[in-house]
């Protein structure tokens, strides 16, 4: 495979988590953002441990097929490890890491991946996405929507998951989460992330996810939703929730 000679941040989420697919220039770019903020592999450890909490209560509905968006690499501890059953279409828009992608689920009949844009799903490849999304706009699915929220705006975020929720059958489950204001105080970190990048309060957030109702556990910080230990002290960096589409 060619060498990026940019940087991702999925891939730089793949080095953190003690992963095996990321480059030279991804661990450069993540040391250098380690440099100016401080040590991050605590932070990606309990997202991603998020992620397996709400991919299980999810499944624990009777849900066998998700979608996942803006999915960077599909490995350590990602949605079809966690849901062994399940069906699961990995979909990003950067090439490197789809072909990464790919090559990682090759010779899987149960986990796919293909180019999407979270703001378009008509960009999916619809023989992909009724493959490993059965039923896909007729039974409940789950929608996996993380570190995502943080490149969009507040306009195209709230048109995308109300599409998202039109499109998706009743009972569908949207995982979802946002970067804090953590870094606000962190000028030489914030400016790494570029200039799409977005931190909201709760107060701010909340009304983007219009008609997916939280679940009760709310869309709190990662760390504390649906926890099964004591949290653990690490920065409050992301909250996130699952939410579900109604009948309407
Ligand atoms: C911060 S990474 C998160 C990766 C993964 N979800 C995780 O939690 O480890 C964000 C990913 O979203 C992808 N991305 C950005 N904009 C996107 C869009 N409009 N549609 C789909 N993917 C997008 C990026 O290429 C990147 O791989």
């Amino acid at each position: 495979m060619v060498e990026p000679d940019q940087p991702s941040t999925a891939r730089m989420i793949d080095f953190w988590l003690g992963g095996e697919h990321h480059f030279p220039v991804d661990v450069a770019a993540a040391r250098a953002f380690e440099q100016a903020y401080g040590p991050c592999v605590p932070i990606f450890r309990e997202l991603r441990a998020f992620l397996g909490r709400a991919v299980r209560a999810i499944a624990a509905r009777g849900v066998d097929g998700f979608l996942v968006f803006g999915a960077g690499v599909p490995t350590v501890g990602n949605v079809h490890e966690i849901a062994p059953e399940a069906t699961v279409l990995y979909t990003e828009v950067d090439p490197v890491t789809i072909r990464l992608g790919q090559r990682i689920l090759a010779g899987s009949d149960r986990a796919g991946y293909a180019y999407g844009d979270a703001t378009d799903i008509g960009t999916i490849d619809p023989a992909q996405l009724h493959r490993f999304v059965p039923g896909w706009g007729r039974r409940p699915v789950g929608v996996v929507f993380l570190g995502l929220a943080a490149f969009l705006d507040d306009e195209t975020l709230t048109r995308t998951l109300d599409e998202l929720y039109t499109a998706a059958a009743p009972g569908s489950c949207l995982a979802v989460d946002f970067d804090t204001e953590e870094l606000a105080g962190n000028p030489e970190a914030l400016a790494m992330m570029g200039p799409a990048f977005r931190m909201r309060s709760p107060a701010a957030f909340r009304p983007l996810l219009g008609r997916w109702t939280p679940t009760e556990d709310g869309v709190v910080a990662v760390t504390h939703w649906r926890s099964e230990v004591t949290p653990p002290a690490v920065p409050d960096a992301f909250h996130g929730g699952v939410a579900v589409r109604g009948d309407d």
